[in-house]
């Protein structure tokens, strides 16, 4: 199914959608399940829609699971970790038990960390396999999304949930856990936000893509995002401009 792109006016706005879509999302999948999985995405977009999420009505925190599309190969603590990111703009202030995070334990080195992590997610899903209620995911300039980078051998991965994955060399910290296409395309509902001028040529070439004006394998790799479930893009004007 074509994912919907849904056109804010500001960095703002996409931030305050991807907080009150996610707390409906929520809101609604505790209203008829025991549990609900979130699958949190790292970069800067997501910061201030995860402090407004902390902040939203009725969501039951001690039943939501949460999860990491990916993570560099540091420790909880350090600068650039997105777990890091995520206490910090959310789970430090929600009632979310500690036992509820299943992070990636990057501490371990990408290797040892994507095994973990995989055997964290096949002993939490079991049989079905994993299938996040909901998912966010962002977009970089170059099209990636997760750790799933333009070139990368990552991106032909077929059978694993999770692996380890180099970042470009311009990027800080290059060795990498990321989900993969088959874990991050089962799930039910995901939001990819994405803002800025910088990431449009990225975006006009998925959306060719999406027209079948630009094969798969040449388009970035966020295009192969095609989940089974709803999937919106929360985009603002200044990215939408340059690509709609
Ligand atoms: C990460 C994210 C990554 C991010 C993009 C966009 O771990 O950094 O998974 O895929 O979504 O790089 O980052 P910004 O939101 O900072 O533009």
């Amino acid at each position: 199914m074509r994912p919907e792109i849904l056109v804010l006016p500001t960095p703002a706005a996409v931030a305050d959608a991807l907080a009150t879509r996610t707390a409906t999302a929520l809101r609604d999948i505790l209203a008829t399940q025991s549990r609900a999985t979130l699958c949190l995405t790292g970069g800067s977009t997501p910061a201030p829609a995860y402090r407004q999420l902390a902040e939203a009505d009725g969501i039951e925190w001690d039943r939501v699971h949460v999860f990491w599309g990916d993570d560099r190969a540091v420790g909880p603590d350090h600068a650039d970790s997105n777990v890091r990111m995520a206490h910090e703009s959310l789970l430090d202030a929600i009632a979310l038990p500690e036992s509820n995070v299943h992070r990636i334990e990057g501490e371990h080195g990408s290797e040892q960390a994507a095994r973990r992590y995989e055997q964290t997610l096949m002993e939490f899903f079991g049989g079905d396999g994993v299938q996040f209620d909901v998912l966010h995911l962002g977009m970089g300039a170059d099209g990636h999304t997760a750790s799933l980078f333009p070139g990368s051998p990552a991106l032909g991965e077929h059978d694993r949930w999770a692996i380890h994955t180099e970042a470009p060399p311009t990027s800080p910290i290059r060795d990498r856990v990321t989900l993969t296409f088959p874990a991050l395309n089962r799930a039910r509902t995901t939001f990819i936000a994405a803002h800025g001028a910088g990431k449009q040529q990225a975006f006009a070439d998925v959306l060719e893509a999406y027209n079948g004006a630009r094969a798969l394998d040449d388009a970035p790799p966020v295009a192969q995002i095609q989940p089974e479930g709803s999937c919106v893009w929360l985009v603002d004007l200044e990215l939408a401009n340059g690509a709609l």
